[in-house]
């Protein structure tokens, strides 16, 4: 295994000729790129000795460039781990810069990337720091620890580098980089629906809806992120295929519609973020329809109910709905619950000031005898609260020693 390892200026960074060497002793070969800070906190000397490789610290090294450009090293990583990882390299990989050879790096690679971050417990408690790492997580990068103890500033927390052996046995373990292994819902499989739905009704038109897939594909991430194998069944939307994720790709509802079903018999939980159009063209013109007439119809029909149908399963995975509503939010969230037999129903609101294409979202989450709201945050944040809820729920009603789910008809009780 081929791992560049990014040395960032955190005082962790004296803990670094020991993380390389448990790396080599697990069979990787360690190329080591530290940023300027990096060496004030540990010496070239030391690393070089401990890889037996020369470092790389500078994009302009005419020199090392030759010999292997940056580009070269991007492809030549199996794996990209920064350890320590500071607040400012996960703010400079949330934005995309690229002012030196880490980043760029990191930009320039299709390997998968790891940080193990490390910094003073208020520092990583912060905001800002927290968003970042909740993007990072989403774009596909494994986030390792911070580990939890004695700080170097003196103070006791949340921000230790993980150990270093303990950073080698993740990375190195044969199924890192393509899945999570550990986590609640290690060995769940997990489908969700994601975006629009596009019905044709000829072939340049279309009927569609303001969906962006950004909750739907957050949860993905945030699935996998608790370890399950996650299938997402997407519209078509404008974003990155989140990593880890089986991503089956579809245009219209009764494609959707089909792709989930053929993949729902080992589903254990549903989530069905997908917008999808409720009625289609009757007809698909197979030409190019012109305007003849001052006025024109166009007969719909429904479309299946997805998440109904998957609900109405005899052997009935978890199912998890939305509603999208721009009036009456909790009313019609209810009669959808009860009305399609779920497990529980994430309702917000929509409008052309909040909900579809906004990267926030505030939403209540209503279930038979119980109810959350969750107040105004990134999608992506909500994501994770989300399936921290929905790995609650379905622990207590689908766990081993549970009893059958609470009747959906105590709700209104
Ligand atoms: N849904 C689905 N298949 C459909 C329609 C909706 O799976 N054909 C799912 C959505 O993914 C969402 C929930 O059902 O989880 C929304 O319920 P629905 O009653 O269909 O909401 P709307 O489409 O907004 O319908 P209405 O216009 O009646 O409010």
């Amino acid at each position: 295994m081929n791992i560049v390892l990014g040395i960032t200026g955190g005082i962790a960074a004296y803990k670094t000729p020991e993380l390389v060497r448990r790396l080599r002793e697990r069979g990787a070969d360690v190329q080591i790129v530290m940023t300027a800070s990096a060496e004030e906190f540990v010496t070239p000397t030391s690393l070089q000795a401990v890889s037996g490789r020369p470092i790389r610290t500078n994009l302009w090294d005419k020199e090392a460039e030759a010999s292997m450009s940056h580009i070269e090293l991007a492809r030549w990583a199996d794996l990209v781990l920064i350890a320590p990882a500071t607040a400012e390299i996960m703010a400079r990989l949330a934005g995309g810069g690229a002012p030196d050879l880490l980043t760029t790096l990191c930009l320039a690679t299709e390997a998968p990337i790891a940080i193990a971050p490390a910094m003073n417990r208020v520092m990583w408690a912060n905001p800002a720091v927290q968003a970042n790492r909740d993007m990072l997580e989403q774009r596909g990068m494994r986030i390792l620890g911070p580990d939890v103890g004695s700080q170097a500033c003196g103070e006791e927390g949340a921000g230790r580098m993980l150990d270093p052996d303990d950073i080698a046995a993740a990375v190195c373990d044969p199924e890192f980089a393509g899945a999570v292994v550990d986590g609640p819902l290690a060995g769940k499989t997990v489908l969700v629906t994601a975006g629009p739905t596009r019905e044709p009704i000829d072939p340049v038109r279309y009927i569609t809806n303001r969906s962006s897939g950004k909750m739907g594909y957050a949860i993905a991430s945030a699935a996998h992120a608790k370890g399950a194998r996650v299938i997402l069944v997407s519209g078509p939307v404008m974003l990155q295929e989140p990593n880890g994720v089986e991503v089956q790709r579809v245009e219209t509802a009764e494609e959707m519609h089909a792709a989930t079903h053929a993949s729902i018999v080992d589903v254990d939980i549903f989530i069905a973020a997908a917008a999808v159009a409720d009625y289609r063209p009757a007809d698909r013109a197979t030409q190019k329809i012109k305007k003849t007439k001052d006025t024109m119809s166009l007969e719909l029909v429904r479309s299946p109910d997805i998440l109904a149908s998957v609900a109405a399963l005899g052997d009935v995975p978890f199912t998890v709905g939305f509603a999208a509503e721009t009036e009456r939010v909790r009313d019609y969230a209810l009669g959808k619950l009860e009305n399609k037999k779920l497990d529980m129903i994430v309702a917000n609101r929509v409008g052309s000031d909040c909900g579809f294409d906004y990267d926030d979202n505030s939403v209540e989450v209503l279930w038979a005898g119980g109810e959350r709201a969750f107040p105004q945050m990134a999608k992506t944040e909500l994501a994770h609260e989300l399936m921290d809820l929905i790995v609650e729920r379905f622990t207590s009603t689908r766990g081993p020693d549970t009893q059958p789910a609470l009747s959906i008809v105590s709700i209104k009780d």
